[in-house]
């Protein structure tokens, strides 16, 4: 029996309204039939529970999208079912990512009785202002609202704020974490603010619409928030994730550890282990066309591959560089099928050993501070 984790990650592609900056496989629809999108759901969970059997489930993430416009009982039935397929975790996380509108909070007491133990809202600023430019639905008290309700209902909560907002001066952030700070949980997400290609703010800001902060400002705020997040018992663990000792998201920590997980909704991607290599797959992003393969074919996969060799190690590489504490070689080796440092060889990591960007130790390879703050530039050099 396999006894490293397993993660079930479960997405629900609807969202009330487009956020200008998103580019996740969120859409926006009329009319959702709950009852048939939990019907496919759960035929499709059944499908990865074949591809993945045996397995002991350590944690469950309802991402998006907007999972808290999810009907409580399609949770409920979700969870339900992933207890039937495989054996679970005594500790099972079971995270929800919830927008702060009061409507969702009305439903947090009904989530919590579905199994949902940690929730993450996407507060995202807690400026009136920026809140109108990010084009949420929620002012701030609303999401404050929302945040006292998610504590009284769930004992592990998070929230998301986007920084390095057009306009926004370092002294203005710091004002911000400061607010954040007094009402933060166990843990806190801190997102730079990027343009993605397909967003409206891609386009806007292409037609000089707005203007980002210099990159010298942008790493300034970064490097005050680690400061800050450090000095009040919320360390940076990842790139934008900050958390108490021991509150780490779990589920995401596998991603990052390149453990296995399997992936079910559209657009939903898995990566498990099967023989040597590793199984990646991907299902249909379109909500429709995801939805008519399933009741058709009962999943709606439309690529399977097997990631082994090279490809593999770069692929850990680049998620394990990304976490604080870095890569531990032993379990790298396991899940990677070798070790990081052999495959990348003494001539591509001295430099960037020398250059203040690694680490290595006899246990691990760990990007340092600048690294991480660098993290695709080392990649790249690391990588070609
Ligand atoms: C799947 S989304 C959010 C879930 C939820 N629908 C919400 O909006 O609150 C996850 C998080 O990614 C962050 N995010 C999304 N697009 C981003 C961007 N272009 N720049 C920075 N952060 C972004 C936001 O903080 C967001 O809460
Ligand atoms: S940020 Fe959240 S609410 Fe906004 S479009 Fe993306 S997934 Fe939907």
């Amino acid at each position: 029996m396999n006894l490293q984790p397993l993660g079930v990650y479960i997405h629900w592609p609807f969202c009330k309204s487009k956020c200008p900056y998103c580019d996740f496989n969120s859409h926006v629809r009329d009319g959702v039939e709950q009852a048939r999108w939990r019907s496919a759901l759960v035929t499709e969970l059944e499908h990865a529970a074949r591809e993945a059997p045996g397995r002991i489930v350590q944690t469950m993430f309802f991402g998006g999208g907007t999972p808290s416009l999810m009907e409580p009982e399609t949770v409920a039935a979700l969870i339900a079912r992933t207890r039937a397929l495989w054996d679970t975790a005594d500790d099972l996380e079971i995270t929800l990512e919830a927008n702060p509108t009061s409507v969702e909070a009305g439903k947090f007491a009904a989530l919590a009785a579905a199994g949902v133990n940690r929730v993450s809202l996407g507060l995202q600023a807690l400026d009136p202002a920026a809140l109108r430019f990010l084009g949420r639905e929620h002012s701030v008290e609303e999401a404050l609202a929302a945040l006292d309700t998610a504590r009284r209902h769930f004992r592990r909560f998070s929230f998301d704020l986007i920084y390095a907002r057009p306009g926004q001066s370092v002294e203005a952030w710091a004002q911000e974490l400061e607010r954040a700070l007094a009402v933060a949980g166990e843990h806190l997400s801190l997102y730079q603010l990027t343009i993605e290609r397909g967003t409206r703010f891609f386009t806007d800001r292409a037609r000089g619409l707005f203007a980002l902060p210099a990159e010298e400002q942008a790493a300034e705020m970064f490097e005050l928030t680690q400061r800050r997040l450090a000095e009040a018992g919320l360390p940076a663990y990842e790139i934008s994730n900050h958390a108490r000792p021991g509150a780490a998201c779990r589920h995401n920590l596998i991603y990052w550890r390149y453990q296995d997980y399997v992936g079910v909704g559209p657009g939903a991607h898995g990566r498990f282990a099967v023989g040597e290599a590793k199984r990646a797959t991907r299902r249909a992003s379109g909500p429709e066309a995801w939805l008519e393969a399933v009741e058709r074919a009962g999943h709606g996969t439309v690529e399977t591959t097997d990631v082994t060799g090279r490809d593999r190690v770069e692929e850990a590489l680049m998620m394990g560089l990304r976490l604080a504490d870095g890569i531990d070689r032993t379990l790298f080796a396991a899940v990677a099928g070798a070790d990081p440092i052999e495959v990348l060889g003494k001539a591509a990591l001295d430099p960037m050993v020398e250059g203040g960007f690694l680490e290595v130790s006899p246990a691990r390879l760990k990007a340092t501070a600048a690294g991480r703050q660098r993290l695709n530039a080392v990649l790249e050099r690391l990588i070609a």
